[in-house]
């Protein structure tokens, strides 16, 4: 058998990671990564259990493997998920107290609206790429509209969004461009944030910067620094979920006849996709301290790349867990997190993606795939398309 070797910025694994995390999960549960010096959990247990003991794994260096994005100065870029309690506690309060629960459930007409007006344009092409002409676009869109940013403002800053997560193949670390990207997004929300100080409208902005717990508000930098988590955090994720929902359906016609009979099914089929093909399929986190792990030492100050995507289907958790299955059980899938950082933005995403797949099922049961024509995004973390075209038979 072949050396075992994990590498996140490989476009092999790119294609397709499962088959090495099984063998990481039977070979190496603490894998170490010796050229770019990192650590690797796979199984179920051992990601949880990591991913629920901040004080052993910091978040303060940010939650990614590259060297340049690996710093303390994590919290400016990533906002509260670059901090640990009980600050971290504090921020996430006082950003709860205008993202809530209501203000989501708000916005399901106007994504029902966008949905249907981006897939009646497609049914008049009757051919498509989905990224392009619908996954790519609303989620980004519906941070749009959540944070307040003006519609001909979108198109722009979708742009830099896509170009702050794209890597090059060969290239171990944040790309240049993704740097640029990342000042024009930051200084964007700078204006954004500072306009609405000054004219207070009834989107998130302004709803952050009322936010008050016991005398205490968020600066406009926090806020600025929570937009662009906004757009890291909830745009790609919720892109990748679309598409690959669309392609594990068209891959396992049984469950696609289940879904005919019962469209009731819709609502499992976007947590089963979330558990079988992770959007986010790593996390990563720095030792606080020196920790042995199946007779394996992690020393203090080391990166550790939680997989997510690898306890989804790991064997001790799921029963047949390579199985598509739309009737699972997914309560412990780890897709969204877990503890104290939990995806803020659950809800929204499980909202988006019920709605756009109830708009698409109804419109097109009959859709197919051109797997000629489907490329793979490149990135550390974020997996699934970055085209899938459809042929929209109804
Ligand atoms: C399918 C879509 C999504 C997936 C798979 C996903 C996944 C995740 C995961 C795994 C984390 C935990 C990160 C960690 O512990 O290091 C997280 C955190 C977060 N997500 Fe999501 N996410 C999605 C959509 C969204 C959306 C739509 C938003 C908001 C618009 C959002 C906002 C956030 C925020 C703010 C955090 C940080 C929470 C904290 O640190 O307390 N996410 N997400």
């Amino acid at each position: 058998m072949s050396a075992l070797e994990y590498n996140p910025f490989s476009y092999e694994i790119h294609e397709d990671p499962y088959p090495i995390y099984a063998r990481l999960r039977a070979e190496a549960p603490v894998y170490h990564h010796a050229g770019l010096d990192f650590f690797a959990l796979s199984r179920h247990a051992d990601v949880l259990a990591a991913i629920k003991d901040t004080e052993l794994y910091t978040n303060t260096y940010g939650v990614s493997v590259e060297p340049s994005a690996s710093h303390p100065a994590a919290q400016l870029v990533m906002s509260f998920l670059g901090m640990d309690p009980p600050r971290h506690t504090q921020m996430r309060a006082l950003v709860s107290r205008g993202f809530t629960p209501r203000r989501v459930a708000e916005l399901e007409p106007r994504i029902r609206e966008m949905a249907i007006g981006h897939l009646e344009r497609m049914r008049a092409l009757g051919r498509c790429e989905f990224i392009g002409e619908l996954a790519g676009v609303l989620p980004m869109d519906v941070i749009s509209e959540l944070l307040g940013v003006p519609s001909p403002d979108r198109a722009e800053l979708r742009k830099q969004a896509d170009t702050l997560v794209h890597r090059e193949e060969g290239v171990f670390d944040v790309p240049p461009a993704a740097g640029v990207a990342f000042g024009k997004i930051w200084s964007y929300f700078g204006a954004l944030v500072e306009e609405r100080r000054r004219a207070p409208r009834s989107d998130l902005v302004s709803a952050l910067l009322a936010a008050e717990i016991d005398g205490e508000r968020l600066a406009p930098m926090e806020i600025q620094s929570f937009c662009n988590l906004m757009v890291v955090a909830g745009n790609e994720t919720t892109t990748k979920l679309l598409a690959n929902a669309l392609y594990w359906l068209w891959r396992n016609p049984d469950q696609r006849k289940l879904l005919a009979d019962e469209p009731g099914l819709i609502p499992r089929w976007v947590e089963e996709t979330l558990r079988y093909d992770a959007s986010s399929q790593a996390i990563g986190r720095v030792t606080n301290r020196p920790v042995t792990l199946h007779g394996v030492e992690i020393p203090a100050k080391k990166r550790v790349m939680l997989l997510l995507g690898s306890a989804n289907r790991d064997e001790r958790a799921f029963p047949d867990p390579d199985v598509y299955d739309l009737r699972r059980d997914t309560t412990a899938s780890l897709s969204f997190g877990q503890g104290a950082h939990f995806c803020l933005g659950a809800a929204l995403a499980r909202l988006e993606g019920r709605v756009v797949l109830e708009e698409f099922w109804r419109r097109f049961p009959g859709y197919q795939i051109e797997p000629r024509g489907c490329a793979r995004v490149h990135s550390v973390s974020v997996r699934g398309f970055a085209a899938l075209p459809l042929e929209l038979a109804p």
